[in-house]
C-alpha cells in the first residue's frame, strides 16, 4: 500500500535562498502527522508543492502514488492554505457548493449540510462570508478542504485564528477524521495541540528535518523528584519505572517520603531544544 504523502530529499531553492535542503517525509494512510518548525522553516513551501502549487527544484513527491501535481493526486487532497481569501459575496452553503463543483464531489446538499455541521456552522450556511469573524471563515475553510471525501488533507495552520473551544472541536474533527482513515498533515505553531492529537510529528528547521517521532518519544522523562523530610531529591536520569525503586531505597535508609513526582519535558521542551540554536 503507498503512502498517503511521501516525499524524497525534497529542495527548493528561490534564487539563491534554500527553503528546502532534502526533506524526507511520509504520512502513512489515516495517520496524522504535526510539521513543526520556526517561521520560515519551509512548512508551507512542502505543502505547496505536495499540492502541485510550487516545483520542486529536486526530489519527488508522491500522493497517493501519483506524482504531486497530477490530476490523480490532486484528485485525492483536500487543502487549506495558511493565507486564504475566500470571495466576501459568497455564503458558506455556496463556497462548499462552488468547491464541490471544483473538485466534481457529488455530495450535493447532504454532503455540504453534513461540513457545515462538522465545523459547527450549520446556523451560518447562509452568512456571507465578508459578515464572518476571522475564526468562522477558519472553519468555514476546513469545510472546503474536506468537500470530496479527500484520502489526504493537508492543513496549513488551521486553528491560528480559533478560540480555544474552536480548537478542541478542530482536534475532535481530526480524531473522526483519523478514525475515518483519512491521513492529515497539520501545520501548527501550537505545540499542545500538536501533542495532543498527531500520530507523529516532524520538525522542519532551515528546510531541513531535524527531529521526526511519536510526541511522546520527543517529550522524554524529565527525571523523578521525591519529597522527602529532608527536602526535595531530584534523580535527574530516573523514569517512571524507577520511582518504586528509589522510594524503598530511601525509606530503606531511614528517609520518610511525603511525595513522588515524575516530571516530564513537554512536547515544548523538545522543540525549543531542537529549534532553539541557529541553524549551522
Ligand atoms: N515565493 C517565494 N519566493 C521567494 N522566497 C520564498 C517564497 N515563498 C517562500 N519563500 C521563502 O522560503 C522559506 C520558507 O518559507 P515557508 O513559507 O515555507 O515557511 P514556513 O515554515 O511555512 O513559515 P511560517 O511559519 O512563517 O508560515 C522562507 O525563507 C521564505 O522567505
Ligand atoms: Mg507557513
Amino acid at each position: 500500500m503507498s503512502s498517503a504523502l511521501a516525499a524524497h530529499a525534497v529542495e527548493k531553492r528561490y534564487g539563491p535562498a534554500t527553503a528546502l535542503g532534502g526533506v524526507d517525509l511520509h504520512v502513512e494512510e489515516g495517520q496524522l502527522v504535526g510539521l513543526l518548525g520556526p517561521n520560515g522553516a519551509g512548512k508551507s513551501t512542502l505543502v505547496k508543492i505536495a499540492c502541485g502549487l510550487v516545483r520542486a527544484s529536486a526530489g519527488r513527491v508522491e500522493v497517493c502514488g501519483a506524482p504531486a501535481g497530477s490530476l490523480e493526486a490532486r484528485r485525492a487532497i483536500g487543502y487549506l492554505a495558511e493565507l486564504f481569501r475566500f470571495p466576501g459575496w459568497y455564503d458558506a452553503d455556496e463556497l462548499l457548493a462552488l468547491h464541490q463543483r471544483l473538485t466534481g464531489s457529488r455530495g450535493g446538499e447532504r454532503e455540504r449540510d453534513e461540513l457545515l455541521g462538522l465545523v459547527g456552522l450549520t446556523d451560518a450556511r447562509g452568512r456571507r462570508i465578508e459578515r464572518m469573524s476571522k475564526g468562522m471563515q477558519q472553519r468555514l475553510g476546513i469545510a472546503q478542504a474536506l468537500v470530496g471525501s479527500p484520502r489526504l488533507l493537508m492543513l496549513d495552520e488551521p486553528t491560528s485564528a480559533l478560540d480555544p473551544v474552536g480548537r478542541r472541536a478542530v482536534r475532535e474533527l481530526l480524531e473522526e477524521l483519523r478514525r475515518r482513515g483519512t491521513a492529515v498533515l497539520l501545520n501548527s505553531h501550537l505545540l499542545s495541540e500538536v501533542e495532543l492529537v498527531c500520530d507523529r510529528v516532524v520538525i522542519l528547521l532551515g528546510g531541513r528535518v531535524v527531529r521526526e517521532g511519536r510526541p511522546d518519544e520527543l517529550s522524554r522523562s524529565g527525571g523523578v523528584d521525591v519529597e522527602t523530610g529532608s527536602g526535595v531529591r531530584h534523580f535527574a536520569d530516573a523514569r517512571r519505572e524507577d520511582a518504586p525503586r528509589i522510594v524503598a531505597e530511601l525509606v530503606a535508609a531511614g528517609e520518610s517520603v511525603y511525595g513522588v513526582t515524575v516530571a516530564r519535558s513537554t512536547l515544548e521542551d523538545a522543540y525549543i531544544e531542537a529549534v532553539g540554536a541557529p541553524p549551522a
